[in-house]
């Protein structure tokens, strides 16, 4: 992303934030994994979105108009032997001249500055309860500028959520964001097929995870989120990532994974028999699952309101449930009485941005949002039998099935980004069989 794009969100933010407002946005604290060990480190969606800045122990201050300039970055100061050990920092002066700070200074120094910058101002955007420590912190600076008082120093008095503004924002997708949704999503579709192809009776649902991670890898991307490689009965587990057990000739496998380019994920899933062709009742079930998806992708247009999606996906589920026999009763009581529930416990899709479940409120004024070109979601309907799940025959059984898209609202038809990965029946037994 061209750093312009960054400076282009900063000015947009702080035009909303209008003169005598401040806002304060820390970084991702470093994670510890156990001991010495920490996870791989990745930067706060809110915060790389406004800075492209990847260190940690960074806080991004914004104040619109000030003289001496309007983007201050707190941040590590360079450290020759820490470097040493830890990797390069990008210091003051990176700050400045690569990431485009008007000002930076020291991390350490922070409670000497900042307050001297809050003053005189109105209103603080920060989000309140996210980092305990900085919370205090930043109540801390207003009371002492009200301490000041006498001195003739006028402390803040409104304290707003951030969050408002800018999860507003990161819900449009730029052209740049959507390129780089593009990448993640086309490696992506990548490591499905080579998974597909890849799968086999006797070969274990982490070797299959691994093929998959190898591709992201290989590519320069990380994985967007833990992947969910469920054969069988794990398939019928929503979260499942155990990915541990070897998988079975005739069973159905589910695969729930995606990549991530410079923060911005992909998230696709497929299903499809271990064996490369689907028995009698998968394909049955799966049709099912295929029709309802196709149905709620044709909802993802200008105008239409976020929940039709899941209107549609519902209503086909619970037809094509009735049909097999599965539910008993009439369509339209089933959807009222949320009876298909039993089978398909989640939600029709998300937001997808930065993050993988990504921000944007879903309801406006208590109404469900109306859809506009540049937001990116996913279409995920699925059908989930457990064994022993009672009343239903046992053919049924331990049959999960989930099929994701990530789907861009444009001003004419919906842009299925993924559509590359093999989704029909004839598709996957046939690149299965390649
Ligand atoms: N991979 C998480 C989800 O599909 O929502
Ligand atoms: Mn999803
Ligand atoms: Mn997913």
């Amino acid at each position: 992303m061209d750093m312009k794009d960054f400076a282009r969100r900063r000015k947009q933010l702080m035009r909303m934030m209008g003169e005598g407002a401040v806002a304060i946005l820390p970084a991702a604290p470093v994670a510890l994994r156990n001991r010495d060990v920490d996870y791989p480190y990745r930067q706060d969606s809110d915060f790389y979105y406004l800075s492209g800045f990847p260190e940690p122990e960074a806080v991004i201050v914004l104040i619109p108009g000030r003289k001496h300039g309007e983007y201050v970055l707190f941040c590590r100061e360079r450290d020759i032997e820490m470097e040493t050990w830890n990797g390069r920092r990008a210091g003051q002066l990176g700050a400045c001249e690569q990431y485009g700070a008007d000002d930076s200074f020291p991390i350490s120094d922070i409670d000497d500055i900042l307050p001297g910058m809050m003053e005189g101002c109105e209103r603080v955007y920060y989000t309140m309860g996210v980092h305990p420590e900085l919370d205090q912190q930043v109540l801390h600076w207003v009371n002492m500028i009200r301490s000041m008082n006498r001195s003739g120093s006028r402390a803040p008095g409104e304290f707003v959520s951030l969050e408002h503004l800018l999860h507003d924002m990161r819900l449009y997708k730029s052209r740049a964001e959507v390129a780089l949704h593009r990448k993640a999503m086309k490696v992506s579709v990548e490591a499905h097929k080579q998974a597909m192809r890849f799968a086999a009776p006797g070969v274990m649902e982490y070797e299959v995870e691994a093929e998959l991670l190898y591709q992201f890898q290989r590519n320069g991307m990380q994985t967007a989120y833990s992947s969910i490689v469920g054969s069988g009965a794990n398939g019928c587990i929503l979260h499942y990532t155990d990915n541990n057990a070897v998988l079975e000739d005739g069973d159905l496998l589910l695969i729930d994974a995606g990549a991530e380019k410079e923060c911005y994920a992909a998230d696709i899933t497929r299903t499809f028999p271990v064996n490369g062709v689907f028995s009698k009742s998968q394909k049955a079930l799966y049709q099912v699952v295929l029709d309802a998806q196709l149905a709620a992708i044709d909802k993802v247009r200008p105008g239409n309101h976020w929940n039709d999606a899941h209107e549609a996906a519902v209503e086909v589920l619970t037809a094509g449930l009735v049909e097999l026999g599965i539910l008993k009763g009439k369509v339209k009581k089933l959807v009222n009485d949320q009876a298909y529930r039993r089978f398909y416990m989640h939600r029709t899709g998300h937001w997808l941005g930065m993050d993988v479940h990504d921000v944007g409120d879903y309801k406006v004024d208590n109404e469900w949002r109306e859809l506009e070109p540049g937001m990116m979601l996913t279409v995920e309907p699925g059908l989930y039998i457990p064994a022993g799940s009672k009343g239903v025959a046992k053919k049924w059984w331990n049959h999960g099935i989930r099929i994701e898209d990530d789907v861009l609202v444009t001003r004419d038809d919906p842009k299925v980004m993924t559509e590359a990965a093999p989704k029909s029946v004839d598709a996957i037994q046939e690149w299965m069989a390649g």
